[in-house]
């Protein structure tokens, strides 16, 4: 066989996900792409802000001698400074320019400090639904994805992720704004669970880490906040990028941050410089770095994706679907009206609107919309998104 037993059948599981994109391709190819509504991806459709765009002529006109070379594995080291300072603030201790690597986005910072942390068997929790990705990601390094389900309004069940650990537990990974739900975990939830894993790593006699992924921390609506975790559990470490809220995904930067308090911070800082490298990383995008040094605590306008997600959930509700309104994140997770949400994904196609069922998340009998696209995209499909439900009442 040429292709890897274990990629192609990663390849076979995710079929049923291609089959939908092949057939919103052929939907679009038939009907036109502009009479296709594509909710599928989360592809941010904003521009990045015009300051985006400024930096990067400023930064590419003053290149000199050097610029363009490898630098230290963690990034420049300016960079990281001017990161460490703006996230000091936005997590409300002091951060040092040395507890922070620059990487491709916060998918590579995932895998950065996966990398760093697993050993085989090892256990990572992660609750869901979540981002598909996270079982990639943790197998990459050996590791083995432990999912726990959400309460039904999907925030954190703690006494689920209690029961989760165990002598294997390594870490349990969160997201918060998450994808695909918009939800938000509680300041109090987290100083729970920050509270548990201080016992249960005691009790399991491992240090238990909490690691957040968050590039969708900025994307919040009605005033809510995103409650830090460091300041909830000292032995973690956050993963984060600008795709989202810069809205530039394809230029792959972000960054992790490990706790200033972390009882190992400096080997794992150590353990990470070497794994961009041995994960052919090698470090993330020079130019990218600079540029978004400069950006720190800009993004684009987030209230344009709270009047989509208005938009989208009033009509919606209005239509019959049964919606937790989401505080954050461009996704709605909206119950489907049958159990099958992979058939109910499919009537959706027939009326040319794609979306993606729940059960490709690890949340079944949902499905999930992805709202960052035009606002005539929104109000076209709606009629669809109700005819649908018309026929399961
Ligand atoms: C929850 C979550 N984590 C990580 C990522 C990867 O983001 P990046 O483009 O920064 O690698 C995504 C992208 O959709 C995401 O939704």
């Amino acid at each position: 066989m040429t292709i890897a037993k274990k990629v192609s059948t990663a390849m076979q599981k995710s079929s049923w996900i291609r089959k939908m994109f092949e057939e919103g391709a052929r939907l679009k190819a038939e009907h036109g792409a502009g009479n296709v509504f594509d909710f599928s991806l989360g592809n941010p459709n904003l521009p990045p802000p015009d300051e985006f765009g400024s930096a990067l002529l400023d930064i590419v006109s003053t290149c000199g001698p050097g610029s363009h070379c490898y630098m230290p594995q963690p990034g420049h080291p300016d960079v990281c400074k001017s990161i460490a300072a703006y996230i000091s603030e936005e997590q409300g201790i002091e951060i040092a320019p040395g507890d922070v690597i620059m990487t491709c986005g916060a998918a590579g910072a995932l895998n950065v400090m996966l990398k760093a942390l697993l050993d085989p068997g090892d256990e990572v929790i992660v609750p869901t639904p979540c981002f598909v990705e996270y079982n990639f990601y943790v197998d990459n390094h050996g590791g083995v994805l432990r999912t726990v389900p959400c309460n039904a309004d999907f925030s954190l069940d703690l006494e689920a992720i209690e029961a989760a650990i165990n002598d294997k537990t390594k870490a349990v990974l969160i997201n918060s704004p998450n994808n695909p739900t918009g939800q938000i975990y509680s300041e109090e939830s987290l100083k729970a669970l920050g509270e548990l894993l201080v016992s249960k790593s005691q009790a399991h006699d491992r240090i238990i880490y909490l690691l957040s992924d968050e590039p969708y921390r900025k994307i919040v609506f009605d005033g809510s906040v995103v409650p830090s975790i460091f300041k909830a559990y000292d032995q973690s470490i956050v993963a984060t990028s600008y795709s989202k809220d810069l809205s530039i995904p394809g230029e792959r930067i972000g960054f992790a941050a490990v706790h200033p308090r972390a009882i190992h911070n400096e080997e794992i800082m150590a353990a990470m410089a070497l794994t961009i490298r041995i994960l052919g990383f090698v470090n993330a995008p020079s130019l990218m770095q600079r540029v978004v040094a400069d950006l720190q605590g800009l993004s684009v306008d987030i209230g344009i994706y709270e009047r989509k997600r208005d938009l989208l959930c009033n009509g919606l509700k209005e239509a019959g679907y049964d919606i937790e309104t989401p505080p954050g994140a461009f996704y709605l997770f909206p119950k489907t009206p049958i159990e099958d949400d992979v058939e109910f994904v499919r009537q959706l196609q027939k009326e040319l609107i794609l979306t993606v069922p729940g059960s490709g998340f690890m949340g079944p009998g949902h499905f999930r919309i992805a709202y960052c696209v035009d606002d005539d995209t929104i109000v076209k499909a709606l009629p669809g998104f109700k005819r649908v439900m018309d026929r399961y009442k």
